[in-house]
This record gives C-alpha cells, structure tokens and sequence, in this order.
C-alpha cells in the first residue's frame, strides 16, 4: 500500500502488458493507430499502423468507441477533429512535434493576414488552432496532389515545414510562402556523413522523407512519406538502403524483407537524434495505463474542432 493515498500500488513489472494491452482492447471496444516511428513493442500491438494520412483515415473509418493513438499530438488530435463523439486516448500527451510547436497560432494569424490573396495550405503536423485557420490540410503523402489541384493563379501560404515546401515548390513549380519550421529529428541528417556512407557502400540506394533538409534531398534517390518508403524499400530490387528518416520505420522495413540491409542515416553529431524525442515519449508502460485509466484524453473546443474539420475534411476529399 501506498501509506499517503491508501490505494495499492500497481506493479507493472509483474504484468504482462501485451497480453493486458489486448485484452483491454476488446474491453473498451478500442482500436489502436500506431505511428511507424513508435517503438517496436507498440508496433507488434497495432490494429492499423501506417504514415500521418493512413492514421487519419483509419480514424475517420473506425466503428470504435475509443481510438487510442500511439503517435504524436497533433495525430491524435486530428482524429479527434473527425471523431467528436469518439474517446482519443495519447499514452503520453507531451508527445508534441516541433513543427506544431514552432507555429504558434496567434502569430500565425498575424501572417496569414499580412498575406490576404493567399489560400493557407497547412502540413497536418500543425496544432488544431493552426488547422482551423487554414484552407486545406495536406501530408507529406498527398501534398503534391493537393498543391496540384489548385488554380495556377492562386496564390498560396504553405506552413509550417520549410523543407516539405520547398520540395513540394520543386515538384509542382508553384511559387509558394513558406512558413519558416523544421522538424527537429530530419534536418539533423548530415549530409557529408551520408555522401561517406554511400561512398563506402555504393550499391545502397538512398531514400529520404521530405522534411530532410534539400541538401540531402538532392542526395536521395527515392524521396516520400514513410508508408511510400517502405513500399518502395519492398519494391525495389536493391538490397541495401541508406534511410533518412526516424530509425523506428526500419523495424517495419526488416520484417518486410529480411534478406535487404538497412543502414540508419547519421545524424551530424554523434547522438541518437535521428529518433524522434517527441514519439519515443510513448512507452508501452503509458500506454497500458491510458487505456486501463482512460486518460490521458485529447479534449477540444467544439467551436475550435468545427472550425479544424473543414480543412481536415478537404484533404480526406482531395487525397
Ligand atoms: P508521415 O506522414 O510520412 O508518416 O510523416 C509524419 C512525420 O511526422 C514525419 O516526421
Ligand atoms: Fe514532428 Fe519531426 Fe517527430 Fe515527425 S519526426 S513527429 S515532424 S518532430
């Protein structure tokens, strides 16, 4: 017992969390959307695991009552956004992102409204309050597509990531705005290290998502989200592959072909910053717990989601 809030305390270490985390799965009438770039662990649990766009699919598609979402905020607040009426369970609700954290919504507004001719074009890896103040919503599996659609003559603003916009700028020859963000875990790629790796093993082939920065776009030889990069890694005849991209991706990788090599993109530094901080914050520990506790939940202001689901549902429409 716990001698100051008299309730006994759980010893996990005793549990056994797969079996615990399937069970109340079937309890809670759960479904369970796993990011690519969770841990291995949470991976082996998933209902439907897959990139930002498969994610908010398989939310907007679900007969579940409760939609637990081991991924990152802004994934499980989108599937909030399409399921009002739904309970979006997030193990640990720290799990942001720096694009949505390097886009603040009030200054945001202040830019948008600088720019008045332009339509906003939003990377779902913004917070709800950025999405409710854009016109469409994109991710980096269907961003070309959508920028596409738009007249020739519409001027546009594209937030937050720089690198996506600037790739997406290349592949369509739109003059876009950009927003000035990053993602913390894809511009670390060095560029030289990687020019050095290919050196020492020239039959791999490089493949890179497109929030790298455009010096290592430049590199690759196969550039898209991450469910595209793993298609492609099962696709492609070659049998080594330099990954720009979180490492978590690679554990998918291998199990689809195991005879392939998949060597990590290094990082400048030597740290392990080619995983993403923000994702590996969900441990299969919280998750047992969010769903035994039924929280943490991601909560929002109905007129704030209403305002956020237009956007969200033209991407859905136009991808
Ligand atoms: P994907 O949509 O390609 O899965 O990318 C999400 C993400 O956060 C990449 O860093
Ligand atoms: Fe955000 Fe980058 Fe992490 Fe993806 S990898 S969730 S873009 S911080």
């Amino acid at each position: 017992m716990d001698t100051l809030t008299q309730k006994p305390v759980l010893n996990l270490s005793s549990l056994n969390l797969e079996e615990e985390i399937i069970e109340l799965k079937k309890k809670l009438n759960a479904v369970l959307l796993v990011h690519y770039y969770q841990e291995s662990e949470i991976q082996d649990l998933a209902d439907h695991i897959g990139d930002s766009l498969q994610l908010a699919r398989q939310a907007a598609e679900t007969n579940a009552d409760v939609i637990v979402f081991a991924g990152v905020h802004f994934m499980a607040e989108t599937a909030k956004i399409l399921n009002p009426n739904k309970k979006v369970l997030l193990p640990d609700l720290n799990a942001g992102c720096s694009l949505a954290e390097g886009c603040p919504a009030p200054i945001f507004k202040k830019f948008k409204e600088e720019h008045p001719d332009h339509i906003v074009i939003s990377y779902i890896n913004c917070s709800a309050a950025v999405k409710a103040l854009s016109d469409i919503i994109c991710t980096s599996s269907n961003a070309v597509k959508i920028i596409e659609q738009i007249p020739k003559e519409q001027k546009i603003i594209f937030a937050p990531d720089k690198n996506l916009g600037r790739y997406i700028i290349k592949k369509t020859g739109r003059d876009m705005l950009l927003w000035e963000g990053s993602c913390i875990v894809h511009e670390t790629f060095s560029e030289r290290k990687i020019i050095e790796l290919k050196t020492g093993n020239p039959n791999a082939l490089i493949i890179a998502h497109p929030e790298c920065e455009e010096s290592v776009l430049n590199k690759a030889d196969f550039v898209g989200s991450t469910s595209a990069l793993l298609k492609f890694t099962k696709e492609n005849p070659a049998n080594e592959f330099i990954v720009a991209t979180e490492e978590g991706i690679i554990y998918q990788m291998k199990m689809a072909s195991p005879e392939k090599i998949f060597i990590p993109a290094p990082p400048d530094a030597n740290c392990a910053c080619n995983e993403c901080p923000y994702m590996k914050l969900n441990t299969i520990e919280k998750l047992y717990l969010c769903m035994k506790d039924g929280k943490p939940e991601i909560l929002l202001d109905e007129e704030l989601r209403v305002k956020a689901l237009k956007p969200s549902k033209r991407m859905l429409e136009m991808s």
